[in-house]
């Protein structure tokens, strides 16, 4: 049996190892990372698909700023795992990605990705002609869905980020882990952490 349920740290060898199968390194270098990257998803909104103790698919939302002004989240990455495809997954983790949004009070959900596909849950690049996102993508893949009404009337300007820092590393915890054998002296230390 298939459940959609939030997805926990145990699963993220299991997600990133499904990434790099449906997306390959080119995951990092597109514009959404730009706005990921360094920080953490929207409260309650990453979600797996997982069958048998498998996670087969998964989603995440992020908070943005479409523009200065409107807040919004954006999608992504979406995936399922190649030998699971056209069961309804994709579908099952967009609809309850779109209700969980919808419940915690969001008021838009951006995202860069196929019309014809992301149509079927209500995108449209209609209300998003006037914001850009940072980096080079394709204008009419960037697709947005209004939870309420107006939600993203007159948004212009660059998508930003706005989500929770990610915590960093504790450097001397990192380099206590690893070993006396390579440990820098205080001085190399105090050098490296500035
Ligand atoms: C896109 C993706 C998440 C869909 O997952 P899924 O579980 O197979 O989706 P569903 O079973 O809910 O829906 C399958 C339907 O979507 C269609 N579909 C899948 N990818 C599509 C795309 N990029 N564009 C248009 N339609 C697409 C399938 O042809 C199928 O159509 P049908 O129902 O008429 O047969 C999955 O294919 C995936 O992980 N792809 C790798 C990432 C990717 O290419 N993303 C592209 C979207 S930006």
């Amino acid at each position: 049996m298939i459940t959609i349920r939030d997805e926990k740290i145990a699963d993220v060898a299991a997600r990133e190892a499904l990434l790099d199968e449906a997306y390959g390194a080119a995951r990092f270098g597109k514009p959404s990372e730009r706005l990921r990257e360094g920080r953490l998803p929207a409260n309650g909104l990453s979600l797996v698909a997982a069958e048998g103790g498998h996670v087969i698919g998964t989603v995440r939302l992020w908070q943005v700023t479409a523009g200065p002004e409107q807040p919004a989240l954006l999608l992504g990455p979406l995936a399922v795992h190649p030998k699971h495809r056209n069961r309804g997954i994709g579908s099952a983790l967009m609809r309850r990605a779109i209700a969980r949004s919808r419940l915690a009070g969001h008021r838009a959900i951006l995202l860069v990705g196929d019309a014809s596909y992301y149509s079927h849950f209500g995108f449209s690049a209609a209300a998003t002609g006037a914001l850009w996102m940072p980096g080079r993508y394709e204008r009419d893949r960037l697709l947005a869905l209004e939870l309420r009404p107006g939600a993203l009337a007159g948004a212009r300007g660059l998508i930003g980020a706005t989500g929770q820092l990610a915590p960093k590393p504790d450097l001397n915890l990192l380099i206590a882990k690893s070993g006396d054998s390579w440990r820098p002296s205080a001085h190399k230390l105090v050098k490296r952490a500035a």
